[in-house]
């Protein structure tokens, strides 16, 4: 009697906490809650500025929650809002664990994120692991001597006999990724800029340290990361050459190929460990993944899934705009087995808006963009601004320059500023964002492009953005149907099925400047209905039912309806 009250308790203890959990986490379809949900990606910079100091900050994030709520947005990643001297604008860290004055505080991180829980939007940082702020406490120590507790923390050789650096790698930014140390006579490797000195993860402490800070934020309910330039975390120890290639780069180096120091095996053990400590939270991590191939995307999530949930896939954003060309990628893509993260823009490319606009149909061309990204089997992640339509604001001189990127390699490499201009939120002074002077000018677009008067108009940007979304949420077939490509052969429109039982989402996307004229037999995949009950189309004529066989398109037109068996 004793024995079976005790295991009766054990039970509630150990497993009643497990399966409420584990329900938590996991639906019928055994998706976990990111598989369902859409990320946003906030420069927290260019957000939204509470105090006017022309820089956007937590609290500003704070109070746009009902927007993006209402925009259909789950998740928010955060851009580094740590302390940082801001080199690299946040991507050199000088303190994993705290909140830079700029931004706030880490009281104003806790009602941020007790205020986003109260929303329903979970909180993804970006974790900077391959480097810390020259200004970070380990680095000063590791810096002051050879004999520093923390030299070994990161990555110091001698020079080779002439005085010249270990070998030849250069910076991604410009120069030797070597800066020469004079008092302690050694040289620091750095993949990106010198005030960002490459971590030594063969260190076992610095790994462990790494680990804790996961931790850390976690306990502060952090519900994931997103891990900023993994394939730098590890190189040669031989410090081989690189391969030199052809020609000479934007900032005049000779190109290389990075054979040496990125991608090397040794990351995948990284990424498992983060993902050990990850699984103790139900924590989500997302890799800023710039793969070659589907093949090398792949091996990011892990043999035994046990690597990244979400590996970005940022071949995404160099496709061609063609029907064909994303076509072929997408189907490579969803039959590889991994959930596919699908990203069309970020703080470090040119504007999706600009990248695919072809100067006459932008606005439509922008819609055909957000209905395909966001009807794949896959989870999407926005760039803010994107659903807008906001544009690149790129520099037209040297000295109005922000990113160093772009003062080093004008003007060949204008820098990131372009694409990092405030988020426009009215059509009054800054578009809304300040009340001081913004950081960066804000584009002359915002005028017609903001969210108070695109709200407005029913066909606008961000009212595609928002019906879609909503669509995205509500439509069991569009949450966790299967994807089949359609009309394999059509040179000019995109359509394919997401199907769920008795169900399917029929999605057609005109990517060309001409009307065109499709036909649909979806008898092979068990539909026999003839007509689609319409969801959304950008198209004048806005049909209840359109006809299966007979489809004509507008210009850049997209269509979306559904059909039961
Ligand atoms: C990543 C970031 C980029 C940053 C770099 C160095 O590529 O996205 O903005 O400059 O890492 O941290
Ligand atoms: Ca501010």
């Amino acid at each position: 009697m004793l024995r079976k009250a005790r295991d009766w308790v054990v039970f509630i203890l150990v497993y009643v906490p497990l399966l409420s959990s584990q329900s938590m986490r996991v639906d019928a379809e055994s998706h976990e809650w990111w598989q369902h949900a859409v990320f946003y990606e906030i420069y927290p910079r260019s957000f939204a500025d509470s105090n006017g100091d022309g820089i956007g900050d937590l609290k500003g994030i704070t109070s746009k929650l009902d927007y993006l709520k209402a925009l259909g947005v789950d998740a928010i990643w955060i851009t580094p809002c740590f302390p940082s001297p801001q080199v690299d604008f946040g991507y050199d860290v000088s303190d994993y664990e705290n909140i830079d004055p700029m931004y706030g505080t880490l009281a104003d991180f806790s009602d941020l994120e007790k205020e986003a829980r109260k929303h329903g939007i979970r909180i993804i940082l970006d974790f900077v692991v391959n480097h810390t702020s020259d200004q970070h406490k380990w680095f000063i120590d590791s810096r002051s001597s050879r004999a520093a507790p923390r030299r070994n923390w990161y990555i110091w050789r001698d020079g080779k006999e002439t005085g010249e650096p270990p070998n030849n790698w250069v910076s991604i930014f410009g120069g030797s990724a070597w800066t020469w140390d004079s008092s302690t006579k050694q040289f620091y490797y750095h993949y990106f800029y010198p005030q960002q000195p490459d971590l030594n993860w063969r260190n076992p402490a610095v790994h462990d340290a790494m680990m804790d800070v996961s931790r850390w934020w976690y306990k502060r309910g952090v519900a994931g990361f997103r891990l900023d330039a993994v394939e730098t975390l590890f190189e040669d120890p031989q410090l081989h050459d690189n391969p030199v290639l052809p020609g000479f780069n934007s900032f005049g180096d000779p190109k290389e190929e990075d054979k040496y120091n990125t991608k090397l095996p040794e990351v995948h053990e990284v990424l498992r460990d983060l993902r050990r400590v990850a699984d103790e939270s139900g924590a989500v991590l997302i890799g800023e993944t710039w793969t070659n191939d589907v093949a090398e995307l792949k091996q990011y999530y892990g043999e035994h899934s046990n690597e990244l949930q979400m590996p970005m896939d940022l071949m995404f954003t160099k496709l061609q705009f063609s029907a064909a060309s994303f076509r072929e990628h997408i189907a490579v893509v969803d039959a590889s087995g991994g959930w596919p993260v699908y990203v069309i823009s970020n703080h470090d490319i040119v504007r999706s808006y600009n990248r695919y606009g072809d100067g006459q149909h932008n606005e439509a061309i922008a819609k055909i963009l957000a209905s395909l990204y966001l009807t794949l089997r896959g989870t999407p992640i926005m760039y803010y601004g994107e659903e807008l339509g906001m544009e690149n604001n790129d520099p037209v001189r040297k000295e109005d320059v922000k990113d160093p990127i772009g003062r080093l390699g004008w003007p060949k490499e204008k820098g990131r500023d372009g694409e990092r201009t405030p988020m426009q939120w009215n059509d009054g002074p800054n578009g809304g964002f300040t009340a001081g002077t913004p950081w960066l000018p804000v584009p002359a677009s915002y005028k017609t492009h903001n969210v108070e008067s695109e709200l407005k108009d029913p066909s606008s940007i961000l009212n595609v953005y928002r019906r879609v979304l909503s669509l995205r949420h509500t439509n069991r077939a569009l949450r966790d149907g299967n994807y089949m490509g359609l009309n394999q052969s059509d040179p000019n429109v995109l359509s394919y099925l997401r199907t769920y039982k008795n169900q399917a989402v029929l999605v057609v996307l005109n990517m060309s400047a001409q009307p065109q004229q499709v036909s649909f037999d979806l008898a092979p995949q068990g539909f026999t209905s003839q007509s689609a009950h319409t969801l959304m189309t950008t198209m004048t004529q806005k049909a209840g039912e359109a006809a299966l066989t007979q489809m004509a398109l507008e210009p850049f037109a997209v269509y979306i309806g559904s059909i039961s068996r």
